[in-house]
């Protein structure tokens, strides 16, 4: 074992899901071992724990596995599950943490972003119950990445990750384990596989699932494919270090094969896609998006069809930009719709509280209480299921959700890399305008609130402030701002959209046309064009 010196990286503050840099940053030398040491020190005593270890496949991720295996073997853990090839969707990680009762995990990821030596990676830290470490942990990890002076490593060849087998380095047991299998049955438990392949069988139900050259390749070989006998309905399903070039992020931006297919005349009954690291899903019926906020909303509404939510379910979180389309159906249900800061962390309390089972966010993440990570497979299957069940289309499942809960219209517009300092000008400019702004009215809207979101996390009361500028319009709109906190380059303006429509014949309508008004209303308010030197957004989901 050797101690290594080192000194500290100013810059290792984890974002809204871990640490994310450029691969360049993260081949300095010492910069991924600080990130490391700093998170075994803030686990503490290490002797004789359980360590889970795999990534989305992205370059960089071969060998930061073996280097985290061996500052593993040096901080004393006993065991370490790694996933054959150092490979492991987030989902999956999250899973085997929570079978195997391990201390916690380190997943690779830096999930939608693209990939390759000048693209991006990232750590992340998940504690016992599998999901993404809270902010109380993520703080201290930061703080000790602050004075780190020194780590330890063990000296040794690397590991052969190839073969599901079991060796050692020192005293620490390395378990390869399969990275599909045990995540594969977890889904045939939830969901109903005989009742799904009956429907293909019988030729009443097709998918095409787009990996993105991505993670959820393999895992979707052997759900889709193999478990279902759905044929062929796998593209880009080849996982590759650089996503072949492309931005794995499953949206109407960058899913264009996807979007073709199902826009064709074979098209199938149902189109699906998940990310970098297989946590996110896009949900596309025969020339229809679905929106993730309504997805969120539909599958909470239809829980109680599923197996393992046939009891009910006991509430439902989204993160504060969401649409409150989940809202309308807790109300309806008479559970409690909790309102979160945007990622996956701040849901993890309230699943260990058993206070939801059901939760997601805008930014196409939709999950249960059988992870404590968003799940993009999971949320194919239930689809999947539902359409097995219900035997309609995707657009008359929406439609029918529609007419019974209202529609809303949602879009996000996101100005990608701005100037940093132009953009936090712009977000402090709209704060100081906040307290004169209700009562006035934009192109004949009158704002009702404007305010900062900040949180009081209900299990243990910790709180989260600066979360996002939120400006409510009469009758029922909402503007949302906030700056992204996954972003490696500049800054991200995020501007959300949401206007709700319960008004049946004006439902279904151009998204984008609804929302004109709405989108020239931010502008004026926080004068984006101006500020940002963006005509328009960068992206639009
Ligand atoms: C983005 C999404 C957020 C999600 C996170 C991780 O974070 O907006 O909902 O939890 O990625 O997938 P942001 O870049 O907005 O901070
Ligand atoms: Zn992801």
């Amino acid at each position: 074992m050797k101690v290594i010196k080192t000194a500290a990286f100013q810059d290792q503050k984890p974002g809204t899901s871990g640490l994310r840099k450029k691969v360049t940053q993260f081949q300095i030398p010492h910069y991924l071992e600080n990130f490391v040491q700093s998170i075994f020190n803030a686990i503490g005593d290490c002797q004789g724990k359980l360590l889970v270890l795999g990534g989305d496949g992205r370059y960089y991720n071969k060998n930061a596995i073996q280097t985290i295996l061996k500052m593993a073997a040096a901080n004393k853990f006993s065991r370490v599950i790694v996933g054959q090839h150092g490979l492991f969707s987030t989902p999956a990680a999250s899973h085997i943490i929570r079978k195997n009762q391990a201390e916690g995990g380190i997943i690779l990821s830096a999930s939608h972003n693209p990939g390759g030596p000048n693209g991006d990676f990232g750590i992340k830290y998940n504690t016992s119950n599998g999901g993404p470490a809270p902010e109380i942990v993520t703080e201290a990890i930061y703080e000790i990445s602050q004075n780190i002076n020194e780590y330890c490593i063990v000296d040794t060849e690397n590991i052969d990750l190839s073969q599901i087998a079991t060796s050692k380095i020192g005293e620490m047991t390395i378990n390869v384990i399969d990275s599909v299998q045990d995540y594969a049955d977890l889904m045939q438990h939830i969901f109903d596989f005989s009742l799904i392949k009956s429907s293909v069988k019988s030729g009443a139900l097709n998918l095409c699932f787009d990996a993105m050259h991505a993670i959820t390749g393999p895992y979707a070989y052997e759900i889709f494919e193999n478990r279902l006998g759905m044929t062929n309905a796998v593209i880009n399903g080849i996982p590759l270090e650089d996503f072949g070039g492309g931005h794995p992020d499953p949206n109407l931006s960058h899913a264009e094969q996807l979007l073709q297919t199902m826009k064709s005349i074979n098209a199938p009954d149902l189109g699906a896609a998940s990310d970098g690291d297989g946590d996110r899903n896009m949900i596309l019926g025969r020339n229809f998006f679905v929106t993730p906020s309504d997805s969120l909303a539909i599958i909470a509404a239809n829980a109680h069809l599923m197996r393992e939510y046939r009891q009910g379910i006991c509430g439902i979180a989204r993160s504060m930009p969401t649409s409150r389309a989940a809202d309308k159906v807790a109300e309806r249900m008479g559970i409690e719709c909790f309102e979160t800061p945007t990622g996956w962390k701040f849901f993890g309390n309230l699943l260990d509280a058993n206070k939801i089972t059901i939760c997601g966010e805008e930014s196409f993440g939709t999950g249960s209480d059988h992870i404590r990570e968003k799940d993009g497979i999971w949320a194919v299957l239930f689809w999947l299921n539902l359409l097995a069940i219900k035997k309609q289309s995707v657009e008359d499942i929406v439609n029918q959700h529609w007419k019974t809960y209202g529609q809303h219209y949602y879009a996000r517009h996101d100005y990608e890399e701005i100037d940093i300092g132009k953009a936090k000008d712009l977000m402090q400019n709209l704060e100081e305008s906040l307290t004169g702004l209700p009562g006035k009215t934009f192109r004949g809207l009158e704002i009702k609130e404007a305010f900062n979101f900040s949180y009081t996390d209900p299990v243990d009361a910790s709180v989260a402030k600066n979360q996002g500028i939120v400006i409510t319009l009469k009758p029922d709109s909402r503007i949302i701002f906030r700056l992204s906190g996954t972003g490696t380059q500049g800054a991200t303006l995020r501007v959300y959209l949401e206007s709700y429509e319960p008004d049946q014949t004006k439902q279904g309508l151009n998204t984008h046309e609804v929302l004109v008004p709405l989108a020239a209303i931010a502008n004026d308010i926080a004068d984006i064009r101006q500020r940002t030197a963006r005509e328009k957004p960068s992206v639009i989901t």
